[in-house]
């Protein structure tokens, strides 16, 4: 074959490679797509429950996501160490000065969380990160220790999957379907007025959807300059991983506080 053919034959293979590649995204944005997150985390039963929980069981329940919380910024900044130069890799960065309240403790999203908590009664007012280090879940420690595991050690697009794509985008949704089931507790709609909402009207509103929307187009930019089929494999194992979580997590918790789902 003469070198002529040659390059006609790589250009070609690489034609057709760019497009299994394009295929491969576009079959994985419609399986990963919002719209049928909300409606699998809408019709969980677990979710359906919560305003007919006794307080104490909402309150332990709630109490726990602060862990995931809290590991997920770190899980970020890791990221952010192990994403390749580009719009996403800066993107993540924004993120996590986000999360750390861009200079104020008080603002950064675990602190609010936190605050969240009291105002519920579900932890003492002025309770440090230090004394409320003892109470994660023994389940829900050995979740955030994989997730933290997968995030180091797994290759750096399983991990964009699984913290970007299942962290970062999954939770936005998560949380605004949490929001909607959990403002309808009696005791939250009795005490809604002095619940301190500053983290849900974070997360539960307009700007994580606007996130959501950022990651999604920068993850599909970095797809776009690999062109590799396999690239989206790697992306689709993290992310079915990392949402994966989230039903692990609320089994976990209902099972333990013995919640009936039935
Ligand atoms: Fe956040």
């Amino acid at each position: 074959m003469s070198l002529t053919n040659n390059a006609v034959s790589d250009r070609s293979d690489a034609g057709s490679d760019g497009n299994r590649a394009s295929d491969a995204l576009e079959a994985f944005w419609a399986r990963a797509a919002i719209s049928k997150l909300e409606a699998r985390f809408a019709l969980a039963r677990e979710m359906e429950t919560l305003p007919h929980l006794p307080i104490a069981q909402l309150r332990a329940i709630v109490f726990q996501y602060r862990y995931f919380t809290q590991a997920f910024i770190t899980d970020l900044a890791l990221l952010v160490s192990r994403c390749p130069e580009g719009r996403l890799r800066s993107l993540l960065g924004q993120l996590v000065d986000e999360e750390l309240g861009e200079g104020d403790p008080e603002q950064a999203h675990a602190r609010l969380y936190d605050r969240f908590l009291e105002s519920i009664g579900a932890i003492e007012p002025g309770a440090s990160p230090h004394d409320l280090r003892g109470s994660v879940h023994p389940k829900v420690r050995e979740l955030l220790a994989d997730l933290r595991d997968r995030t180091i050690n797994f290759s750096p697009l399983y991990a964009i999957g699984m913290r970007g794509l299942g962290g970062e985008c999954v939770c936005g949704v998560y949380f605004s379907v949490m929001h909607t089931h959990l403002r309808r507790h009696p005791f939250i709609v009795e005490n809604g007025a002095t619940i301190d909402w500053k983290f849900w009207d974070i997360h539960a509103g307009h700007a994580d959807a606007e996130h959501n929307h950022l990651v999604r187009e920068a993850v599909a930019e970095l797809l776009r300059e690999r062109q590799q089929a396999d690239a989206v494999d790697e992306l689709a194992r993290g992310y079915d991983f990392g949402t994966s979580m989230w039903d692990a997590f609320w089994s976990t918790l209902y099972h333990h506080h013995g919640a009936r789902t039935s």
